[in-house]
């Protein structure tokens, strides 16, 4: 028992570990990098809500939180704070999705990513336009 314990944590450590060095940390300063963080949510949200278990869905959860964050200081950084609490709020919820669906809640955590797509859409209204050529920046 004592050490299945001590090789559940090590396993954890790993884990976490893991899924810092694949989380992206460098600040988003430019268009090209928003683009590049927003394919990230992209990617990350659809393999959050396709995800086969709690655990997969909570690992995903976890990167929403750091790209938020990273989106976040983005738009502070563009004096934009109607978009940076926007960032602010998806960041929040993908935390709660993380935090329910590691608590193995999944009602729970389906709620909170109904209430994030709600974000999502929100801020794209007001910020997004499409191109010949993908998305962008709206330009205000
Ligand atoms: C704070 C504002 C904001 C929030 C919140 C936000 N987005 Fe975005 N998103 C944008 C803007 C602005 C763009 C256009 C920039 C670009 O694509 O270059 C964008 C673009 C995208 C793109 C297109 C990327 C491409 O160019 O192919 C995807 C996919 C995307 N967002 C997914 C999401 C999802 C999913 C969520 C919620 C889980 C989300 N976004 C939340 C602002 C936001």
């Amino acid at each position: 028992m004592r050490v299945s314990r001590f090789l559940m944590a090590a396993g954890l450590a790993l884990l976490v570990a893991v899924t810092m060095s694949v989380t992206p940390s460098a600040q988003a300063k430019t268009d090209e990098d928003y683009d590049k963080l927003m394919k990230g949510v992209g990617a990350a949200n659809g393999a959050m809500r396709k995800a086969a278990d709690s655990d997969a869905a909570a690992a995903e959860a976890k990167k929403l939180v750091a790209l938020f964050k990273d989106a976040n200081q983005f738009w502070a950084g563009r004096q934009n704070t109607e978009a940076a609490d926007w960032a602010m709020a998806a960041m929040n919820h993908a935390a709660e999705i993380d935090k329910a669906a590691t608590a193995n809640d999944m009602p729970g955590a389906q709620g909170h990513m109904k209430e994030l797509g709600g974000v999502c859409q929100a801020c794209h209204t007001k910020n997004r336009e499409k191109t010949e050529t993908g998305f962008a920046i709206k330009k205000s």
